[in-house]
């Protein structure tokens, strides 16, 4: 398993230089220069685990994953709530912290801002 994380980070450190000159992807998005309300909502509930700039981060020995790239870009909209909403571990559930209307706004801010996916 930490192997397979690592492998997973390695792709990723390759895959931002190797697609940062590629227009469809709008992985350009900085959430520390970002003033929208999600970006804030992200610097205070997320940001501890998943990094500053949702670059994945090693947190306890453990990586935790980029919501950038790799299975994160992969997940669906309504598996990408779900894990927000209700977690899974290590994450912890968030519908206790934050509200309905800012869970579905961070499901598309994931989507849309750092994955470069549309949400609907
Ligand atoms: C306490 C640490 C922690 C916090 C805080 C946290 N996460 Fe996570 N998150 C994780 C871990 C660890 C995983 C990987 C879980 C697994 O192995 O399935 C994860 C997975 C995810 C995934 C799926 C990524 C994938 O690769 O499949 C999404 C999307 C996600 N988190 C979004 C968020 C958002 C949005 C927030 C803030 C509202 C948040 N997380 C806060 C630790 C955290």
């Amino acid at each position: 398993m930490g192997s397979k994380l690592f492998i997973i980070f390695g792709f990723t450190v390759f895959g931002i230089v190797a697609c940062s000159d590629d227009k469809n992807f709008k992985r350009e998005f900085v959430i520390a220069d970002s003033k929208s309300y999600e970006a804030s909502l992200f610097r205070q509930n997320c940001a501890i685990c998943h990094g500053q700039e949702a670059n994945g981060k090693e947190v306890n020995g453990k990586q935790v994953p980029s919501l950038r790239y790799g299975d994160a870009a992969k997940k669906t909209e309504a598996e990408i709530y779900e894990q927000i909403k209700n977690g899974k571990l290590p994450m912890p559930a968030f519908r206790n912290q934050l509200s309905e209307d800012d869970i579905k706004r961070m499901v598309k801010f994931v989507m849309r801002d750092l994955q470069g996916r549309e949400a609907k």
